[in-house]
């Protein structure tokens, strides 16, 4: 196997997006479509990755980090242009440079990899990734000769009313010799009607020098859709959404309704695990197995333990552990910290706060900044008073305490071990353990009241 090389283009606006964010960074099922890219030829054995930024660099290149190295494109003068970018850090090196376009999201490194294969068994100079489209609107065609061999590639724009007819279209993805690519591109003019220097007119420098250009057509079209606008952001989506869905199904996770099911790039879930409709699953999520999630439910940076159930409810940037039952109705605030056999019912909304062990809040409570032991009971109406409107303050609510119901807890303010919190309280001091604790009005009972009313 030859060197490899890979070179990204990701410098452009993306004027037909009419959006202020950069093409590149809209994610697709929550990843930025170039992460997408930059992830997928990362499986390829690849010596040096090269993106191309231009638009929105500082932006893209904190996306992806080290794992790409840069060339900045000051001015976007074409795909050639662009590819030119990266001379310093390429030109002169044996082997093969692969050019993947950053707004085509779906495309695989399998695909990639059969490309770089017949690239290297016809030792070609150029091979072009090419697919059959349906609607070819706005694609570079494939123009063949008679022995059907690539002859160039003519873009929509320049394309005649017969050469638009064709539905091979040019993914902008290709494989290049390193040399010849950029030996090719001080070759390239932009002499057509966009005034752009265009990457597909190396084919034609290096057919018309003699050299070896070929073509490589995949079977699958969605895999080489280019996203230029929002329709095409909406289908990549869709097809995203699919691929990702059935990925999850054959590795056992049942999904009552994938269409109605979105599950981020990133998220992983265990065997058994149930999905309901209107399951959202997004960012760095990671879920275990026979767990049972939704109706309704949107989970976000969360790592869930196993046969846990969350139905009809929000839990953000938190740990949450195995069998746990959350839910209907229930928000789970970020950095919290739900540890097993817990149970948050419905109405309950929890921010920063620690559930020790079996700990329960039933129903319609408050529960912030918390730390909250083992085997608590926090009665229906429990609230943790924990902001005077300047400063948040800790509730600490010591291992089997059991408090009443429609209680307000002051922070700050500690309730010692096995405490109990009669309802109706309103807890300014601390509680020491094993106490019972009572802070509301007495009950009077004014007797035979009424009739003295009425004489
Ligand atoms: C390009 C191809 C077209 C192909 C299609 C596949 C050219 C001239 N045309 O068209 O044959 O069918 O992709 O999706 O290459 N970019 C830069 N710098 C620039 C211009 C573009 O980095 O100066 C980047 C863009 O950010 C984008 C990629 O190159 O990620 C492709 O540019 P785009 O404008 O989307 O080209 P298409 O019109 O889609
Ligand atoms: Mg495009």
């Amino acid at each position: 196997m030859s060197n490899r090389y890979a070179v990204i283009l990701a410098a452009g606006q993306g004027t037909r997006m009419k959006s202020k964010l950069y093409k590149v960074l809209h994610p697709v099922c929550g990843k930025p479509m170039v992460q997408h890219v930059v992830d997928q030829v990362s499986k390829l054995n690849i010596k040096e990755i090269v993106t191309i930024t231009g638009h929105g660099a500082e932006m893209v290149e904190e996306q992806l980090g080290s794992s790409s190295k840069y060339a900045l494109q000051v001015e976007q003068l074409g795909t050639a242009h662009a590819v030119m970018q990266a001379r310093e850090l390429l030109e002169g090196k044996e082997g093969v440079t692969i050019v993947v376009c950053g707004d085509t999201p779906l495309i695989k490194h399998e695909t990639m990899e059969a490309l770089f294969k017949h690239h290297e068994e016809l030792s070609a100079k150029a091979t072009i990734l090419t697919a059959h489209a349906e609607s070819p609107f706005g694609y570079g065609r494939v123009i063949r000769n008679e022995q059907a061999m690539v002859e160039k590639i003519v873009e929509h724009k320049d394309a005649s009313e017969e050469e638009r007819k064709i539905k091979e279209i040019n993914t902008g993805t290709y494989c290049f010799d390193n040399k010849a690519l950029f030996e090719a591109l001080n070759k390239v003019t932009n002499d057509n009607v966009q005034g752009e220097y265009y990457l597909p007119d190396v084919i034609e420098i290096l057919k018309n020098e003699g050299e070896i250009v070929t073509a490589y057509q995949t079977a699958d079209f969605e895999e080489t859709l280019g996203v230029n606008d929002r329709v095409a952001l909406s289908q990549a989506e869709t097809f995203m959404k699919k691929r990702i869905n059935e990925e999850h199904m054959r590795n056992g996770v049942t999904i009552i309704d994938p269409l109605n099911t979105y599950i981020g790039a990133d998220v992983k879930i265990g065997s058994d695990t149930v999905l309901y409709p209107g399951t959202i699953l997004s960012g760095n999520t990671l879920i275990g197995s026979d767990c049972v999630i939704g109706p309704h439910t949107e989970i976000s940076d969360c790592h869930i333990g196993d046969q846990t159930v969350i139905r009809q409810s929000a839990a953000y940037d938190s740990h949450i552990g195995s069998q746990v039952n959350i839910g209907p109705f229930a928000h789970i605030r970020p950095q919290s910290d739900i540890h097993d056999e817990v149970k948050i019912g419905n109405f309950v909304e929890v921010k920063k706060s620690v559930f020790g062990k079996g700990s329960k809040a039933s129903h319609l409570s408050y529960i912030g900044d918390a730390e909250i032991g083992k085997d608590v009971n926090l009665g229906c109406g429990s609230i943790t008073v924990n902001y005077d409107g300047k400063n948040k303050y800790l509730t600490k609510i010591e291992d089997g305490v059991f408090i009443g119901c429609n209680s307000n807890l002051v922070a700050p303010v500690t309730i010692g071990e096995g405490a109990y919190v009669a309802a109706g309280s309103t807890i300014t001091e601390d509680v020491p353990g094993e106490a019972l604790s009572i802070a509301r009005a007495r009950q009077v009972n004014k007797e035979n009241y009424v009739q003295k009313l009425n004489k």
